[in-house]
C-alpha cells in the first residue's frame, strides 16, 4: 500500500504495529469484544461514568479513526449505530476481521491512513478515536480531516494521553514526577521506531475551535487506587495522583 505521508510519521507507524505492537495487542482483542459494558483506556474506566457515547448511538454513522482490533465499532454496532473502522495496519485489522467472525459482528473495515480518509465530505454524525488518530497522527492533519468528514452538528469523541503524562515519560520506562521535556513546542514525540503526537491543552483547543469544533467537556482520567494492572510506561501509583489519559468530548457547530 502507498500511503501520502510527508513528514515520515505514518510509514513509520505502519511498520511499528504490523512488525511489534500488533503481535501485542491480537491477544486482548477477544477481552475487549467481549466486554458487557464500553470502558476507556489504560484503566478501564467504565462508560458509566465518563459518557464518552453520545446518549442514543443508535442510527448514528460513525467513524473510528484508527481503530485498531475493532472493539470499540463492535460497541457501537451493537448499540445500534452504522460504524466504519480505518486503520493503517493490515495486521490489526485482521485481528479485527478475525473478531467480527466469531462475534457474528459485522461493520466495514477501511485499510488506510486516518489523517486522509476516503470517504466524502458530510459522510458521519460521530467521530470516534481511543488511543488511535488521537495519539498516533498529528493533530494539524487529522482534526481537520475529521471535520471534514463529520456533518454540522457531528460529534468528535477522542481519548489520547495527557500532555502531563507527555511530558513526563522517559523514552523508556515509567513516567516520572520530573518534567522531562518543554511544554512550550511540544507536538511530536519521536521515539525512534514510532512516532506519537500530543498538544498542550491550549494549542489542542485552539485548532479544534480553528475547524469548528465547540469543546463540550474535557474529562482528566483518575487511575482507581486498586488499578487492575501496571503498564510500561506509567504506573497505577503516577495515574492515580496525576492524569495519564483524557476525554475530549466536541461538536462540530451546525
Ligand atoms: C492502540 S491502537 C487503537 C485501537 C484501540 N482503541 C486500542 O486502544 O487498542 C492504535 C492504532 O492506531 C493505528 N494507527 C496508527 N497510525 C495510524 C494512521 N495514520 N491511520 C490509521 N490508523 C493508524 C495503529 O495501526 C493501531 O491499530
Amino acid at each position: 500500500m502507498t500511503v501520502r505521508d510527508h513528514a515520515g510519521h505514518v510509514e513509520l507507524n505502519r511498520h511499528y504495529w504490523d512488525d511489534e505492537a500488533a503481535t501485542v495487542h491480537g491477544p486482548l482483542a477477544h477481552g475487549h469484544w467481549s466486554a458487557p459494558e464500553p470502558h476507556w483506556g489504560l484503566w478501564a474506566t467504565p462508560e458509566s461514568q465518563v459518557s464518552m457515547l453520545p446518549e442514543d448511538v443508535a442510527g448514528m454513522d460513525a467513524i473510528e479513526l484508527g481503530c485498531g482490533t475493532g472493539y470499540v465499532c463492535s460497541w457501537l454496532a451493537r448499540a445500534g449505530a452504522r460504524p466504519v473502522g480505518i486503520d493503517i495496519s493490515e495486521k490489526q485489522l485482521a485481528t479485527a476481521r478475525a473478531m467480527q467472525a466469531e462475534f457474528g459482528v459485522e461493520f466495514p473495515l477501511v485499510l488506510g491512513n486516518a489523517e486522509r480518509v476516503p470517504h466524502e465530505d458530510d459522510s458521519f454524525d460521530l467521530a470516534i478515536s481511543e488511543y488511535g488518530a488521537s495519539l498516533w497522527c498529528d493533530p494539524y492533519q487529522w482534526i481537520p480531516e475529521a471535520a471534514r468528514l463529520l456533518s454540522p452538528g457531528g460529534r468528535l469523541v477522542f481519548l489520547r494521553p495527557s500532555p502531563l503524562f507527555a511530558l513526563c515519560v522517559p523514552p523508556e520506562g515509567q513516567a516520572s514526577t520530573a518534567l522531562l521535556r518543554p511544554q512550550f513546542g511540544l507536538r511530536r514525540l519521536d521515539w525512534g521506531n514510532s512516532t506519537e503526537f500530543n498538544l498542550p491543552h491550549g494549542e489542542m483547543l485552539r485548532l479544534l475551535r480553528s475547524h469548528g469544533f465547540v469543546v463540550e467537556d474535557l474529562i482528566e482520567i483518575q487511575a482507581p487506587r486498586d488499578a487492575h494492572r501496571e503498564f510500561a510506561d506509567v504506573s497505577a501509583d503516577w495515574a492515580h495522583n496525576w492524569p495519564s489519559e483524557e476525554i475530549w468530548k466536541t461538536r462540530l457547530a451546525g
